[in-house]
């Protein structure tokens, strides 16, 4: 390895030595040649005389100071200082750039043909030399040059001039009135379809809306436009919040890091998360969109209008604007099913990232390369603190908070701890042990016993609460556990402590705690964490008995689905230790009854009924084991799908009939195709012709939903039509990348000896593209995550393939690679043979002499 990155640490956090007054930028655009012309008004704040600005990867083309050469300046590879200064001056820097061969996707680059910015967390240092930091906040002025072939040339703001030039160029001056920090600018620059709306404000602003989609793609738009719309009446209603410009943009891009981002009026999309029509798009996709649209529009408030005062305090607006975004979807859709999906992805990603060697807290104190921390600790973990505070102190002392933040802090950057601060000052409730979420890390467990005394009509229940091993929080935190108790005949039974009736939310504040229900005649079945009501682990004897009387009586959707989990897991520990002593692995007939009877009654949202009967993934069931027992955890999946295909045939034919679906997106029809996939793929496992035919004709329907349904179900129960099917899809939807993602997606989980000679193959498929990250995602990542049978290979050959890639994809996209990179994270968690092989893929990483910066903290923590 070359010299070692150097780490950051919040502790030595300095307030900038200069403010910015504000900032003029020119942009000449060419492919490889971009001229920047960045002209800024600086103001030391106190008696300094020189200025460091950040800049990488920059040509400098020149600079003055107060409009003369200026040469008593020094740079290194990300720096440029300037000395003997006066206190306040102007600086004009002219630098120069290269879209084209900008692969990293961050700075200016070119994403197939236009030009586009991304400059979160520290990309605006890859266009000019600046104070890249959040805490520096200025009035941004910015014209765009470009050829008139781009009609577009956006940026932030309100359009304020536009005019021709010579040589087939044109130029578009954007004014945005609001301070912002520099990782909020954006360009946009091409040729574009533009799908056109409006929205009036509460206030009665008229606030014009325009989406850019490529040409095209108009009729993959509404959706987005309309969760836009959705999205801004919901945080007038909901957060008292009202847009403050007078134009909202949104482009869509296909070359893309991440989702999407909240450039002030100016978002930048993953063109996957805006595009949908019913042909190209799955229910699914139109629920990811609303809710990124929706995200990325609660920035605006949660993130631009007060912002971070440094990177580590990115779970401010992260954590905050996920929590929004949660609840819109839930306002609007189903809070049951939201709360399934976000606790899945806690679970699934969050806990397995808290267990490994990049756990750290939701607000990190120590960081290499900063876009390692856009995690699902900081985003969703910080989500999960933010509805603690929520639930403690009700929704209406929290809007109170909310209120109080704005006033307190509008147009500034600031800390994690002010916005708890605003949250406690408005309820008047004390957050001082709560706040020890900020700087915990891992998972916290608790150890629930209970018991009942016939007696004395008590139910007593102990919980004791334990920090993670490596978390450096070793005392007890501010737990608020939901609770609810079901008698007999699942009814909730009133919860009485010392006599008065008291809420279902419990507050744990003590390393042991017990709780004494009175007036209860019999023994209860106690719901416990009710809706996940901290991120923790509950270690409580449950019987199946007990799970089942939940699946059928809580009255929280959640809890019913989270019992059904808890069921599939304990049944999967003694299926584990079945395979292990060779003995055949069986699903308890008394939860395929429950299914059963589930299924015939079809009571509720169909939809929820599709989760619950869902083995869960490999990936959650494997977090309840020590080591993860692979061959046995697939096996044992196969054979409970297998048991539960054959064991509810007749009746899962019957609910797929009886699930009637009009084609369209209201939720009824939605959770109908749910639950339609969800029997399909059953039925595949033991399929007769009827279910051929059934496979067929959703196969060839016009709706991307039961498209993918039928072809999961084949290419999962390995239906010997499923290789022709899957040609034919290739060759149908060709023409259109983001569909072929899902191919990609789905050729990804083949099974099969050859399945990684397979992958390989695709690389080459036309539509592959390394430098695209959705068409890795798709292929190289669903291999990774979805395929666990292929990807833990014993022969190493699973691992060899991500070696391989991630060795590309350093060169290529470090941000990328750091994001693949993620399943060998979790290396030490396998058997000792499978642990050598991950470990010498991190290895030879490690011995890479151009490691990026992303890669080496990983790769770093991960072998020490
Ligand atoms: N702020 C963006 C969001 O959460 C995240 C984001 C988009 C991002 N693009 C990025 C973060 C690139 C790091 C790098 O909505
Ligand atoms: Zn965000």
């Amino acid at each position: 390895m070359q010299t070692k990155p150097q780490a950051k640490y919040l502790k030595d956090y300095k307030a900038p030595s200069h403010q910015v007054e504000q900032l003029e930028l020119t942009f000449d655009l060419h492919p490889t040649q971009t001229m920047v012309t960045a002209k800024a008004k600086y103001l030391a704040l106190e008696a300094h005389n020189s200025l460091t600005l950040d800049g990488v990867d920059l040509k400098l083309v020149s600079l003055k100071v107060d409009g003369k050469a200026f040469d008593d300046y020094q740079s290194t590879s990300t720096t440029l200082t300037l000395s003997s200064l006066p206190n306040e001056f102007e600086l004009e820097i002219v630098t120069e750039i290269s879209p084209q061969t900008n692969t990293a996707l961050e700075g200016l680059y070119l994403s197939g043909g236009a030009y586009c910015t991304q400059c979160e967390a520290e990309g605006f240092r890859k266009i000019t030399y600046f104070l890249d930091r959040p805490d520096v906040l200025t009035v941004y002025t910015v014209t765009v040059i470009g050829d008139r072939a781009m009609p577009s040339l956006l940026s932030n703001g309100n359009k304020v001039a536009q005019g021709t030039l010579e040589g087939g160029r044109h130029y578009t001056t954007w004014h945005d009135p609001f301070k912002k920090p520099s990782y909020l600018f954006a360009l946009v620059a091409g040729d574009f379809d533009e799908l056109k709306d409006e929205f009036i404000t509460r206030s009665g602003r008229k606030v014009e809306l325009v989406l850019f989609v490529d040409k095209g793609n108009l009729s993959k738009a509404p959706h987005a436009m309309a969760s836009l719309k959705n999205a801004m009446k919901w945080d007038e209603e909901r957060f008292n919040l009202e847009y403050d410009l007078d134009i909202y943009m949104i482009v869509a891009v296909d070359f893309f890091n991440m989702g999407a981002m909240e450039n002030k009026g100016l978002n930048v999309f993953n063109s996957a998360c805006v595009l949908a029509n019913q042909q190209t798009a799955t229910d699914r996709d139109y629920h990811t969109i609303e809710s990124i649209v929706g995200h990325e529009y609660f920035h605006n408030w949660t993130g631009n209008r007060v912002t971070c005062r440094d990177w580590f305090q990115l779970s401010l607006k992260e954590g905050l604007t996920v929590f929004r975004d949660q609840e819109f979807s839930s306002d609007l859709g189903s809070r049951g099913l939201n709360r399934i999906d976000a606790v899945m992805a806690m679970r699934m990603h969050q806990f397995a990232e808290d267990a490994g060697p990049m756990a750290h807290p939701i607000r990190p104190n120590k960081v290499i390369e900063m876009n390692n921390f856009y995690t699902v600790t900081v985003y969703n973990k910080g989500a999960e603190v933010i509805r603690m505070m929520h639930t403690l102190l009700g929704e209406q002392n929290f809007q109170k908070g909310m209120q109080l933040y704005f006033e307190r802090h509008d147009g500034q950057a600031v800390t994690c701890d002010d916005f708890v601060a605003a949250m406690q000052d408005a309820s008047k409730i004390d957050l001082t042990q709560f706040k020890l979420w900020y700087e915990q890390v891992g998972t916290p467990s608790l150890k629930v016993v209970t018991s009942f005394d016939a007696e004395l009509s008590q139910y007593v229940c102990t919980i004791t609460q334990q920090n993670a091993k490596h978390d450096p929080i070793q005392s007890p935190l501010h737990i608020p556990f939901a609770i609810e108790l079901l008698d007999k005949e699942g009814q909730a039974l009133p919860l009485i402590v010392n006599g008065e009736r008291i809420s279902k939310v419990i507050n744990l504040t003590e390393e042991e705690q017990t709780i004494t229900f009175e007036q209860i005649n019999e023994c209860p079945v106690a719901v416990l964490l009710e809706d996940f009501s901290a991120p923790v682990i509950v270690n409580y004897d449950y019987q199946l008995g007990e799970l089942i009387h939940i699946i059928a009586h809580a009255s929280s959707d959640y809890a019913r689905w989270e019992a059904a989990q808890q069921a599939f897991t304990l049944q999967m520990r003694e299926a584990v230790s079945q395979f292990e002593q060779g003995q055949p692995i069986r699903l308890s007939y008394a939860l395929i009854e429950t299914f059963d009877k589930l299924l015939r009654e079809r009571k509720g949202d169909l939809a929820l009924l599709a989760e619950l009967i869902r083995v869960p993934s490999f990936d959650t069931l494997a977090t309840a084991f020590e080591q993860v027992p692979v061959e046995a955890l697939n096996e044992s999946i196969a054979e409970f799908e297998l048991a539960i295909a054959s064991g509810l045939r007749s009746t899962l034919k019957d609910t797929f009939t009886a699930c009637v679906e009009n084609g369209e997106l209201d939720h009824e029809a939605v959770s109908a195709r749910a639950l339609k996939n969800t029997c399909l793929y059953y039925l595949a496992k033991c399929a007769d012709e009827q279910v051929h035919e059934w496979l067929e004709s959703q196969r060839t329907s016009d709706n991307m939903t039961l498209v993918l349904g039928a072809l999961k179900a084949s290419l999962s129960a390995q239906l010997a039509s499923s290789s022709a099917a899957m040609n034919e899809f290739d060759s149908h939807w060709r023409h259109d990348l983001l569909v072929m993602d899902k191919w990609f997606a789905l050729q990804a989980t083949q099974k099969g000896d050859d399945a990684i000679k397979h992958i390989y193959d695709l690389y080459s498929h036309p539509c592959f593209d390394k430098g695209n990250p959705n068409r890795v995602r798709a292929l190289v990542g669903s291999f990774a995550r979805n395929n666990p049978e292929q990807f833990h290979r014993v022969d190493g050959k699973g691992y060899e393939l991500l070696g391989d890639l991630l060795v590309e994809l350093n060169a290529i996209n470090p941000q990328n690679a750091s994001r693949m990179i993620t399943p060998f994270m979790s290396w030490k968690r396998f058997d000792a043979k499978r642990q050598q092989l991950m470990k010498s893929q991190l290895q030879r990483l490690a011995a890479m002499s151009d490691l990026s910066d992303d890669l080496y903290e990983k790769v770093e923590k991960a072998l020490s």
